[in-house]
């Protein structure tokens, strides 16, 4: 497993980390087991894998739970523990119980990244409030790093703005193939400022992975109302996900994992793909350590963007 550095001088994470909202409950299917999940993040830990991404939104704590267990059975010391703290506690004692409550779940004295989820959803907190109180969390010792989650360039800017001494390690946003966002101004603002990507979403919630279709889609609540996954949009995605699967094949990988490659080859960036038992953690973990060629790159860019401009929604 090759490390990354988070942000300018930060810790040293793998550049594939791996998601545990899955673990929040039923609404990613009724295949869903905690004993899955928890085995999917050991399971990952022990291929190399530090940073592991929960909030305590996901299963309102019960992520939380499943990953304190596979903290137990793993070993602190091996773990890179990214949480988050939701849009609804932004107000500073807000922050510092929910900062409590989430040490409580995960059975661990500090969180190494603690995220700002989603930035300021109902105007609950002004920023600078929040900040300060996560960074006197800091001096505290309950939480090692900042970072936020879904902030734009003016949100980060906001947020750096208001510290007196900490700074912004990293952003979590939806990024991947299918989703280039990002690439609009947080990409390069984030490269210059020395500020890491985490992509959420990397394999476009499994349809990167090429396994979904017009015709066999997911039924879970989470997928089921997700424009993506609409027939019309399966179909208009089909392209993209056939030069995937010819672009893996030519380097004897899985489309999952090209599609998580192409995000980790750019520097700052790190997918963090979510799992449901150990195989799909392990099949992730195969996207580290090789690169795509540069010929591959600008045609999976290429046919990427004529695939968005053609996608009815988001
Ligand atoms: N900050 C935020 O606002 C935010 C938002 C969303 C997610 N996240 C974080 O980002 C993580 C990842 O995002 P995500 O879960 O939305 O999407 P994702 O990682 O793109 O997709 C995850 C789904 O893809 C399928 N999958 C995973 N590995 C696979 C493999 N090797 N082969 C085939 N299928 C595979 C699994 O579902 P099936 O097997 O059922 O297809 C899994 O539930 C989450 O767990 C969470 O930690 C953060």
């Amino acid at each position: 497993m090759k490390y990354v550095t988070l942000g300018r001088k930060g810790p040293k994470v793998s550049e594939v980390g791996i998601g545990m909202w899955q673990a929040g409950g039923k609404s990613w299917g009724q295949d869903v087991v905690d004993h899955d999940c928890q085995q999917a993040m050991e399971r990952a830990i022990d291929l190399g894998v530090n940073l592991v991404d929960t909030a305590e939104a996901y299963g309102e704590g019960h992520s939380e739970e499943v990953v304190g267990h596979a903290i137990r059975a793993a070993g602190r010391d091996r773990v890179f523990i990214a949480t988050k703290v939701s849009g609804d506690h932004l107000r500073p004692r807000d922050v510092e119980r929910a900062c409590r409550r989430s040490l409580r779940r995960l059975g661990v004295r500090e969180i190494d990244l603690y995220q700002v989820h989603w930035p300021n959803p109902w105007e609950l907190s002004p920023i600078p409030e929040t900040m300060k109180a996560l960074e006197r969390l800091q001096r505290q010792g309950r939480i090692r790093h900042i970072g936020v989650s879904n902030f734009d360039v003016r949100d980060v800017e906001e947020a750096r703005s208001s510290f007196s001494r900490a700074d912004i390690v990293s952003d979590q946003v939806q990024y991947s193939l299918l989703h280039r966002e990002p690439e609009a101004g947080l990409t390069s603002y984030a490269k210059r400022e020395g500020i890491a990507l985490l992509a959420w979403s990397p394999i476009a919630k499994g349809v990167l992975a090429a396994k979904y279709t017009p015709a066999n889609r997911p039924k879970d609540s989470i997928r089921s109302d997700n424009d993506l996954f609409r027939p019309q949009n399966l179909k208009v995605v089909a392209p993209l996900v056939a030069l995937v699967r010819k672009t893996a094949k030519a380097h004897g990988k899985t489309p999952a994992q090209v599609a998580l490659r192409w995000l980790a080859d750019h520097p700052g960036v790190i997918p963090i793909p979510g799992v449901k038992r150990p195989a799909q953690a392990e099949e992730n973990v195969g996207a580290a350590g090789w690169s795509l060629r540069r010929a591959e790159r600008a045609a999976l860019d290429r046919t990427s963007a004529a695939v968005l401009g053609r996608l009815d929604t988001f």
